[in-house]
């Protein structure tokens, strides 16, 4: 690959754009995030645009777009208003009823109940946890920022109280073969981190 043509990113389409963004950073984490609207209703999504964005505080960064109607989503809406959610890290058994989550509905309707997920009381925020996810980070709203045409808003959470499946977590280190998480390609198409692989250390320190 020593031939390069340049992508006019700036030319495409707002869809054509997403679509070259996500099949090019690849492969996603997925956060299962659960909020509560400020009727009470429980909502859970999924989301694959996010990552750790600071240790300490440890902060994670979730960019939630519109539904295809334009409308806000359930997540963003109900981060605005109450200000809290868990963050889950889901495992590749979950892989479907993930997919499930990730269709939108109505704001009435709870994707818990659909995919079959039991939930149990969070400590220090108001959504619940998911049992079947591994990892769960119980999180407080810091920021939500938004650029451009505001076609997708940047959920800043900061971890507040984190619980891990029993032999999951050792101390601070996590098994992977037993967290078995769930990524993300696009569409229906997921991915494990189950074929990672070492790669050899440089016998000598770089030259530069
Ligand atoms: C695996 C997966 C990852 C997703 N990642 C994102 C994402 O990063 N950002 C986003 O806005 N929507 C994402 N979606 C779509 C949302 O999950 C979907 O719009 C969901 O219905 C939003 O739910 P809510 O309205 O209850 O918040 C993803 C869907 C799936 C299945």
């Amino acid at each position: 690959m020593n031939t390069f043509n340049t992508v006019p990113l700036d030319q495409f389409s707002h869809e054509d754009r997403y679509k070259f963004l996500m099949a090019s950073v690849l492969p996603r984490p997925v956060a299962l995030v659960t909020t509560i609207s400020e009727g009470g209703v429980l909502n859970a999504a999924p989301f694959s645009c996010y990552t750790v964005l600071s240790v300490t505080p440890p902060i994670f960064g979730v960019s939630v777009g519109l539904k295809a109607d334009g409308s806000e989503k359930d997540t963003l809406r109900n981060l605005r208003a109450r200000g809290e959610c868990v963050l889950h890290i889901p495992n590749v058994a979950m892989a479907r009823q993930v997919n499930l989550a990730g269709q939108d509905c109505e704001a009435h309707i709870s994707e818990i109940a659909l995919a079959g997920w039991h939930v149990v009381d969070a400590v220090k925020v108001g959504a619940p946890r998911i049992v079947e996810a591994p990892i769960q980070f119980e999180c407080v709203l810091r920021d939500i920022v938004e650029y451009g045409d505001r076609r997708s808003a940047l959920c800043v959470v900061e971890a507040v109280h984190t619980h891990a499946a029993d032999g999951v977590v050792q101390g601070h280190r996590v098994d992977h073969a037993l967290l078995d998480a769930l990524g993300r390609i696009g569409g229906g198409a997921y991915c494990s981190a189950r074929d990672a692989f070492s790669a050899p250390a440089a016998a000598e320190p770089f030259q530069r």
